[in-house]
């Protein structure tokens, strides 16, 4: 009995790391800067098991306003259930989000390390669009899966503790060190971010 779990066990662990190693290398093989699709996002657990293999649906969640322009961070469905944008594209590197008219005043800015995942929205003010995002297809799994800078593994999702915070991504969550941070390290979960074709 104890070889047998011993046995089971070990071939559970070879599979989760030939799992990492061919992401890992998928990582290096294709980076595509544009999709002919337009698509939505959805995060997959990297580390604990999913329901399914699509992963909990995204969406731009409301991140405050200044005078003419919005911000919006992407947020989970569950922790912030209205889709202003349902559709996203990628196009030489930039994401764009669009409303449901197929009108897009919004592009994700560039993500910083232990920032989110954010978005600008103006229709007379141009924020600078991020340009280092890619799709990347691993060799096994159904959808390719964001990047930047080529890195698919450095997402996470974490849940703000500002009052009524939304469960957000973030970008190499092990920046986020100050105790004064809106996310704690240890209350995130690594993700991949897949991208769902419409
Ligand atoms: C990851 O798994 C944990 C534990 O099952 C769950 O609480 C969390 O919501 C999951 N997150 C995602 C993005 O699937
Ligand atoms: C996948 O599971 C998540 C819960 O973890 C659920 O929110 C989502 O709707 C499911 N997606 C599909 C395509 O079944
Ligand atoms: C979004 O990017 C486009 C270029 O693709 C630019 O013309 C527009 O001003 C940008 N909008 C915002 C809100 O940054
Ligand atoms: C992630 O953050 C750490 C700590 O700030 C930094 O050393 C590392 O270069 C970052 N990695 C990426 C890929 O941005």
């Amino acid at each position: 009995m104890f070889v047998m779990s011993a046995m089971s066990s070990m071939f559970f662990l070879f599979s989760l790391l030939s799992l990492f190693f061919t992401g890992t290398e998928a990582a290096a093989v294709s980076a595509i800067p544009t999709l002919s699709y337009k698509f939505t996002l959805a995060a997959l657990n990297t580390s604990l098991p999913n329901t399914n293999d699509t992963g909990v649906p995204l969406v731009l969640g409301q991140n405050g306003a200044t005078d003419g322009m919005t911000f919006e961070v992407t947020s989970t469905y569950a922790s912030y259930p209205y889709n202003d944008y349902p559709y996203i594209s990628l196009n030489g590197g930039s994401l764009k989000a669009y409303r449901s008219s197929g009108i897009s005043i919004t592009n994700a800015t560039t993500v910083q390390s232990g920032g989110e995942l954010e978005w600008a929205t103006s229709s007379f003010y141009s924020a600078t669009p991020g340009t280092s995002y890619s799709a990347v297809t691993p060799p096994s799994g159904k959808y390719a899966v964001l990047a930047v800078f080529g890195n698919v593994d450095m997402w996470s999702l974490c849940p703000s503790r500002a009052f009524r915070g939304q469960n957000n991504v973030i970008y190499n969550v092990s920046t986020v060190a100050s105790p004064y941070a809106s996310y704690i390290p240890s209350d995130c979960c690594k993700v991949t971010l897949n991208i769902v074709p419409l």
